[in-house]
């Protein structure tokens, strides 16, 4: 199949995605406070090989030739992360302003290279400062994130016109404060449910305040959604798809959407409402002009008496004998197309842009290039399955790969290899690779020929 970039359309959205902690390095630059991901790294045994983002890609001071590489690769959107403990090392109070002017430059850079920048507020990266003061886990956390929205859309709205909230607002609760494993490594209900509960507050507050100051602007929040499958077709694993799908694919979106959280499919959720306090139902939800779905793969779950709370259990790909990246994901491009025809159903839901999907593969680097045929077959064919969402009727928007640029995987370190260009950690040099030619090649609009 000739898979052609006009097929999507002249407004279709296409780009790349990054974010903060993961790229940018400059730890403590320029009067930067710690962030829980710079002490959570600090940390023996979280990270795998102890790695960290110290330095990461060192994009703090090598954004200009990176911008300058995206444009070379023809990418018109660009979506990273800002930094909070850059623009207020204390999450609150007072303004570090050369944190507010690396950002300014490089809002400019992108403009001066044509290409749009696409900001999403909040990637994971709290100040540690908050944390000390319980983090997501504390009601105060709307006050703190409202000043620092504000703060930016104030000082960056100007020339940024597309906006997200949050980063999948399940996986750094979920991860960070019920499993422990992400920052800050809190465990348990009660810090998942309350800081769950607060983040979904967040998100609707952080659009109506984006909308208030810019209403020209569009404004978004991002999703992680896998398709979930029963691993057996026996009621029992349908009714633990149920739960699953409940906990990693509704909780943040229903409520948003006006709808809700999903209290009946999964029981502990109604612990959620502990943290309730008068008018939260209606505060929930925000109709934003658009909502981020990110996808990587699908997942087969069957039921676990035993699991707590939700006796589901995802079989992992490699007990599947399945196609796999380094992530253990597997490889099933058509979880994108269900994706996106599943938030179809949803009424109100107006743009849906996949702000992120891409794959971990190990690369060779072979006498200057790395030829990733396993990326490329990746994008190309999640890319397929869009269009055909899209044709379909799913209203579907854009695509963003994940990510520019080989960097730091959270709690993998720097061994997962997502990049569609290549970064030697050592020299900071950047090599294109066979998947970062073949999509700069389908964005020059040029009719691509089969990938062999
Ligand atoms: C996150 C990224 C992450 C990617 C791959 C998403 O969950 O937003 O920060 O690197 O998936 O794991």
């Amino acid at each position: 199949m000739q898979l052609k970039r006009a097929a999507f359309g002249h407004d279709f959205h296409w780009g790349v995605s990054t974010a903060a902690y993961q790229i940018e390095g400059a730890h403590d630059a320029d009067g930067k406070g710690s962030s829980i991901w710079d002490e959570f790294t600090q940390k023996k045994k979280k990270i795998l090989n102890g790695h960290h983002g110290e330095t990461a890609c060192d994009f703090y001071y090598r954004y200009p030739q990176d911008i300058r590489l995206m444009n070379q690769l023809n990418i018109p959107n660009y979506r990273f992360s800002i930094a909070w403990s850059r623009i207020f090392p204390d999450g609150t109070g007072t303004v570090n302003q050369p944190g507010v002017d690396f950002y300014n430059r490089l809002i400019d850079e992108c403009m001066a290279n044509k290409i749009q920048p696409w900001v999403t507020l909040y990637h994971w990266d709290l100040p540690a400062a908050l944390e000390r003061k319980g983090g997501w886990t504390n009601r105060e956390i709307i006050n703190w994130f409202s000043s620092y929205v504000e703060y930016c859309v104030k000082q960056f709205g100007d020339r940024v016109q597309r906006w997200m909230i949050l980063n999948e607002p399940i996986v750094f609760t979920g991860a960070g404060y019920f499993l422990g494993v992400h920052a800050p490594g809190k465990k348990g209900l009660t810090n998942f449910l309350s800081s769950a509960h607060h983040a979904a507050l967040c998100q609707a507050e952080g659009g109506r305040i984006v909308k208030s100051l810019s209403p020209e602007s569009k404004v978004g929040t991002t999703f992680s959604y896998s398709h979930i499958e029963p691993l057996r077709e026996i009621e029992k694993d349908r009714a633990a798809v149920k739960k699953t799908d409940a906990l990693l694919n509704r909780l943040f979106i229903e409520p948003l959407l006006g709808m809700g959280y999903p209290l009946k499919d999964l029981k502990i959720l109604q612990g959620l409402e502990r943290f309730y306090k008068d008018g939260d139902t209606a505060k929930l939800a925000f109709d934003m002009d658009f909502i981020g779905l990110q996808n990587y793969t699908r997942e087969l779950v069957r039921h676990a008496p035993f699991m707590p709370f939700i006796k589901a259990k995802i079989i992992k790909a490699g007990k599947r004998n399945v196609e796999r990246t380094q992530m253990d994901w597997e490889v099933h491009p058509p979880a994108i197309y269900h994706a996106l025809m599943r938030w179809s159903q949803y009424k109100n839901l107006k743009e849906i842009i996949i702000t992120e999907n891409g794959a971990a593969f190990e690369d060779r680097y072979e006498e200057g290039e790395v030829n990733d045929q396993k990326r490329m077959i990746y994008i190309k064919d999640h890319i397929a399955q869009v269009l055909l969402a899209k044709q379909d009727g799913a209203p579907v928007n854009g695509y963003f790969v994940w990510t520019l640029m080989d960097n730091f995987e959270w709690a993998e370190g720097y061994y997962p290899k997502f990049g569609l260009v290549h970064v030697n950690f050592k020299t900071q040099e950047r090599i294109v690779k066979a998947s970062g030619k073949w999509y700069a090649a389908f964005l020059e609009k040029k009719a691509l020929t089969d990938i062999p």
